[in-house]
């Protein structure tokens, strides 16, 4: 109990604005007369799961923000291991809730069977709660310590030409390198690292298959909505797949201008020319293979730095076009709570990353953002994360999260690309003397 007091002290401590104190709040049992159950009517059994998952909604809540501000906490300060530790034990704590629910809620069998009511669907989500319902501790154990060590190999640091480089610093310079040599000679370095992960990754993988397989066996109840959503996802990427290949070949073909020996039209496009650490963004070619050659290509940053733009500035722009949209305005708190660069001398994780922290309106972006055209996509894509949390909000728990990932990364995207444009950009004076037309 003193653990957890002096925590929390230490997290209003740290974080004297508003932050909300909470108290560590239980996950019962609940034990269900069926007797009583079968003799209410639909709508009484309605009613009657309705008031159990409401008290549950507002503790599993609770815990679910007591761990996302400790989870925040841990990400900036990477060094310290009695932060992972407070943060995997608030975990464990949220996890066994979870759990909890997910029991207690299979207990309404006849109303899950049932598609004619629609809290059938909510009982359906308390179902996924993934390895959360693990009950063995050892397993449970060695999923965490597989986790954490793959946490660690991910962030430690490698020397490339005589610089020390951690895993967020590595796409800044390689999206300024030219040759093809020093750009795959950094991308090998910075995967080197992560090779000693790849055991401990297929042992996690073996595992949650083991997990996927006996949830199977025990429970089919997400089955329906398992093969539903798989359908929409194939139906939408056949919609979208011939488009993808005609871009794609576009890039190789353009990108084999410059790179004559070693790109071959019939081939994928080697990852380290994308000069994206991932292959999966296009920034940094942009302005190799715009097909209009009297185009420049846009770059921000200098305009940015022009009009003394301050990081927090993008995240601003971002929040006005999306009210533009008739969408949600990012609360105050946001502004307070936010990260938006890097803090010096410190060992934080810098991925970009948008928290939902469920609770009293917190949302909250921690990113090391730069004043460039990249990170001004960034800057939409995780405000995209924040406006589906806001919409989402008032929606039980358990409707809070995705129901895919990929519906929530697009939004952001989707907006995104819209303000890329020079229309857009020239409005508002990013962009001057640009010109559509030769
Ligand atoms: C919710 O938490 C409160 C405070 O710890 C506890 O008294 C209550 O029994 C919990 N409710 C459930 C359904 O677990
Ligand atoms: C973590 O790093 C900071 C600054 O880099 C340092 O002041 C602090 O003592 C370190 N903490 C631990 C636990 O190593
Ligand atoms: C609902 O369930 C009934 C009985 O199990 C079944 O006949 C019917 O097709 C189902 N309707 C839908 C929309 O799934
Ligand atoms: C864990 O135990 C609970 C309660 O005994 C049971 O309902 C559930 O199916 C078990 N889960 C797994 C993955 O074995
Ligand atoms: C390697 O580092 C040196 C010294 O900082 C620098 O001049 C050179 O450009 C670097 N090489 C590459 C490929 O970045
Ligand atoms: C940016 O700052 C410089 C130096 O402080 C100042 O001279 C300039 O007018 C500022 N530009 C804008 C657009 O505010
Ligand atoms: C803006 O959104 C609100 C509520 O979300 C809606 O009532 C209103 O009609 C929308 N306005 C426009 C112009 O779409
Ligand atoms: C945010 O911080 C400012 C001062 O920096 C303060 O005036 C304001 O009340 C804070 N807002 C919230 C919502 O905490
Ligand atoms: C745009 O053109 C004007 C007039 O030619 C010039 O003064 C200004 O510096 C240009 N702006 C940029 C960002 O190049």
């Amino acid at each position: 109990m003193k653990f957890f007091i002096i925590s929390i002290l230490f997290i209003v401590i740290l974080n004297i604005y508003c932050q909300q104190v909470e108290d560590i709040v239980q996950c019962n049992d609940i034990d269900i007369n069926h007797e009583k159950l079968e003799q209410m009517t639909i709508k009484e059994q309605e009613q009657f799961v309705k008031s159990i998952l409401d008290e549950y909604d507002t503790n599993i809540t609770s815990l679910a923000y007591i761990t996302s501000l400790a989870e925040f906490q841990t990400h900036l300060y990477l060094n310290d291991s009695s932060k992972r530790r407070t943060t995997d034990k608030y975990y464990e704590i949220y996890r066994s809730c979870l759990k909890t629910i997910a029991i207690v809620a299979r207990r309404f069998q006849s109303l899950i069977n049932n598609n004619q009511t629609s809290i059938r669907w909510l009982l359906l989500r308390t179902q996924a709660i993934g390895d959360a319902g693990e009950n063995n501790t050892v397993i449970k154990l060695e999923m965490q310590k597989l986790r954490s060590r793959m946490k660690e190999i991910y962030h430690r640091k490698f020397i490339w030409n005589n610089t020390q480089l951690g895993i967020d610093e590595v796409q800044e310079v390689l999206g300024k390198l030219e040759s093809p040599d020093d750009l795959l000679s950094l991308w090998n370095a910075a995967y080197e690292v992560a090779i000693p992960m790849r055991d401990y990754y297929s042992t996690l993988i073996a595992i949650q298959n083991q997990q996927a397989k006996q949830n199977r066996l025990t429970d089919k109840t997400d089955l329906t909505t398992n093969i539903e959503e798989r359908r929409i996802v194939e139906q939408l990427w056949q919609e979208l797949k011939p488009l993808h290949r005609l871009l794609h070949a576009y890039v190789r073909q353009q990108m084999s201008k410059l790179y004559p020996e070693l790109i071959q039209l019939d081939q994928p496009i080697p990852i380290h020319l994308t000069k994206d650490l991932f292959g999966s963004m296009m920034t940094y070619l942009v302005k190799d293979i715009l097909p209009f050659p009297y185009l420049k290509g846009i770059d921000l940053g200098p305009a940015m730095k022009q009009e003394n733009f301050t990081e927090e500035k993008i995240f601003h722009y971002a929040d006005r076009f999306f009210v533009s949209l008739n969408l949600t305005q990012v609360p105050n708190s946001f502004w307070n709570l936010s990260i938006f660069k890097k803090i010096p001398n410190r060992h934080m994780a810098c991925h970009p990353t948008a928290f939902d922290m469920y609770k009293y309106d917190d949302v909250r972006i921690r990113m090391c953002t730069s004043l460039t055209s990249r990170d001004f996509y960034i800057v939409h894509h995780e405000m995209g994360h924040i406006q589906h949390y806001l919409q989402y909000k008032s929606l039980p728990f358990w409707f809070r999260r995705s129901p895919h990932g990929a519906f929530s990364e697009a939004i952001g995207d989707a907006i995104a690309l819209a303000t890329m444009s020079p229309t857009h950009l020239k409005r508002i004076g990013l962009l001057e003397n640009y010109t559509l037309t030769r």
